[in-house]
């Protein structure tokens, strides 16, 4: 399963090139023009005013450069970053030491940052409001507090699931921004960019047609375009071509939407199992071996987004937009005729 093509989280083969993939700088990060310019006159003000820039939040779905972004952000102040993530900061003397090693308006980067363990995270709140550390000396009944002060810092938080966070932590932030999904034009900026890093020639309509099965995600697009690189190098003239591009897509079953089999079965079964919902999170994961976390995490969002699947109170809903993707007769209550059949025999 988390070899799945089309999945947003990061996967092994990735690694290695998303490095040199990564944009640097504010010009070369392309799309999510909202965080974009709020960040660039925060920075140019905390630049101006010799400030540390204020705490930053970013959230959303995998794969859409929260990483990057924060590197970025790092690079654009001319500081050093630091990063960690929330799980690998086991005890509040952990952040302590990664706290007092900061230099004045560096960047401490917390990946995951939901999964902070609530005894770190009580150290975090002066740190983020005073730049102070409080230390306990000492036991028992002679113990007392000190307070260390901290250099000016700017800590950067990444998470993919906001509502996790404590209300106290998100309130420190003074600058919170949700990175959307891309658009196809953005993605297919993002995909002739990277053939160029990879040194890969390809066409305009190439380029699109691997965009718009990206699911709104730069990591996807890269590591598509990677295994269509491979299908031109090895079928090809090394040049990608539409036909190529579409063919290499069939191959790898990813659809025209995006979608791969996972997602067909999860849409199929709802459908032919629960008449399309509501059917609960936990039921559709049992039904096609999945975790619940993941679907809700890493599969659902881009299903909402297209509008092939509502959440509502009662369950998972399927639209009508995904029977008709899927071939599938539309029922009763959509108007379509699949929920008369057996009323009528
Ligand atoms: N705006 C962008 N422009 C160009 N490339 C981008 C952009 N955003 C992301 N990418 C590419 O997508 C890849 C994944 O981005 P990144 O690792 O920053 O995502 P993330 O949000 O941190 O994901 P995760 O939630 O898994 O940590 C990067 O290596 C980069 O190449
Ligand atoms: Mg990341």
């Amino acid at each position: 399963m988390e070899d799945r093509i089309i999945s947003a989280n990061l996967m092994m083969e990735d690694s290695a090139v998303e490095l040199s993939l990564r944009p640097r700088y504010l010009s070369e990060y392309i799309g999510q023009t909202k965080a974009k310019e709020n960040l660039k006159v925060f920075i140019e003000a905390a630049k101006l005013r010799k400030e540390a820039l204020d705490h930053v939040l970013l959230y959303g779905p995998p794969g859409l450069g929260k990483t990057t972004l924060s590197n970025i952000i790092a690079n654009e102040l001319g500081v050093n970053l630091r990063t960690t993530s929330g799980p690998a900061i086991e005890r509040p003397g952990d952040l302590a030491a990664l706290l007092t090693n900061l230099q004045e308006g560096d960047v401490l980067f917390i990946d995951e940052i939901h999964r902070l363990h609530r005894t770190v995270e009580e150290v975090l709140y002066p740190a983020m409001e005073d730049f102070a550390l409080d230390i306990m000396i000492g036991k028992g009944p002679s113990a007392r507090s000190v307070r260390l002060e901290l250099p000016p810092f700017t800590l950067i938080g990444a998470t993919t699931r906001a509502g996790l966070l404590s209300a106290p932590l998100r309130d420190r932030f003074g600058v919170v921004s949700r990175l959307e999904f891309y658009s196809v034009d953005e993605l297919a900026f993002i995909i002739s960019r990277t053939s160029e890093i990879l040194d890969v020639g390809i066409v305009g309509e190439a380029a699109q047609e691997i965009a718009m099965r990206s699911r709104g995600t730069p990591r996807i697009a890269n590591r598509l375009l990677k295994r269509v690189r491979d299908f031109a190098q090895v079928r090809g003239d090394g040049i990608i071509t539409h036909e190529l591009a579409r063919n290499a897509m069939e191959l790898i079953q990813v659809d025209p939407l995006g979608l791969d089999r996972i997602d067909h079965k999860m849409l199929t079964a709802m459908i032919t199992n629960y008449r399309g919902g509501p059917v609960g999170l936990d039921t559709i994961a049992a039904t096609i071996g999945e975790e619940s976390q993941t679907i809700e995490d890493v599969y659902e969002p881009y299903l909402m987004q297209i509008g092939f699947l509502q959440r509502t109170p009662r369950g998972r809903v399927v639209a009508p937009q995904a029977y008709r993707h899927l071939g599938l007769p539309l029922p009763e209550q959509f108007g379509g005729a699949a929920g008369q059949t057996e009323d009528m025999n």
